[in-house]
């Protein structure tokens, strides 16, 4: 799924990395940087748009909200790059992430919020940053 690695591009593109020697400020740089968390975004608008359309689309409820609001999150997501605008990013990455687990607790985990063991899947998408790993935590 593309989804995923577009995701970590836009959560991992601004935060702070927090050590003994103080605070270190994590955004994009320069112009080709920018371009990288814009064309995530546009990525992860477009997976929105595509998990709603044939076979993939479970229903009109729940599934078709999630859609919506991925793809919603990564157009805000895309102007924010296209504005450079930090904080803007760092917002929109937290409803991004709800957006993808709001659909996966519903869709795709068990009972008690495992990934299936059937799956083939690993959660990389809530190990990976700063920023998903909070949201998690205050969801629990
Ligand atoms: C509309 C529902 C929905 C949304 C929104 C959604 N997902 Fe998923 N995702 C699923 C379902 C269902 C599965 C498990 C079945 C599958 O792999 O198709 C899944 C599986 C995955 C997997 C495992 C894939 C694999 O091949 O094993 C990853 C990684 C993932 N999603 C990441 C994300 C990320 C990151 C987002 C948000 C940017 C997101 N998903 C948004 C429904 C969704």
């Amino acid at each position: 799924m593309v989804v995923d690695p577009a995701a970590d591009v836009v959560w991992e593109s601004v935060g702070a990395i927090i050590t003994a020697e103080g605070t270190e400020e994590i955004f994009p740089k320069n112009d080709g940087e920018w371009a990288t968390v814009r064309n995530s975004a546009l990525v992860l608008a477009e997976s929105g748009n595509l998990l709603m359309l044939g076979e993939r689309a479970k229903g009109e409820g729940p599934w078709m909200i999630m859609s919506q609001a991925l793809v919603k999150a990564g157009r805000i997501a895309f102007e924010a790059a296209e504005a450079k605008d930090e904080d803007a990013i760092f917002m929109v990455g937290g409803d991004i992430y709800s957006a993808c687990e709001t659909c996966h607790v519903l869709y795709w985990y068990d009972e008690d919020g495992a990934i299936p063991s059937t799956g083939s899947a690993t959660p990389a998408a809530t190990t990976s940053s700063i920023l998903p790993e909070t949201v998690r935590a205050s969801t629990q």
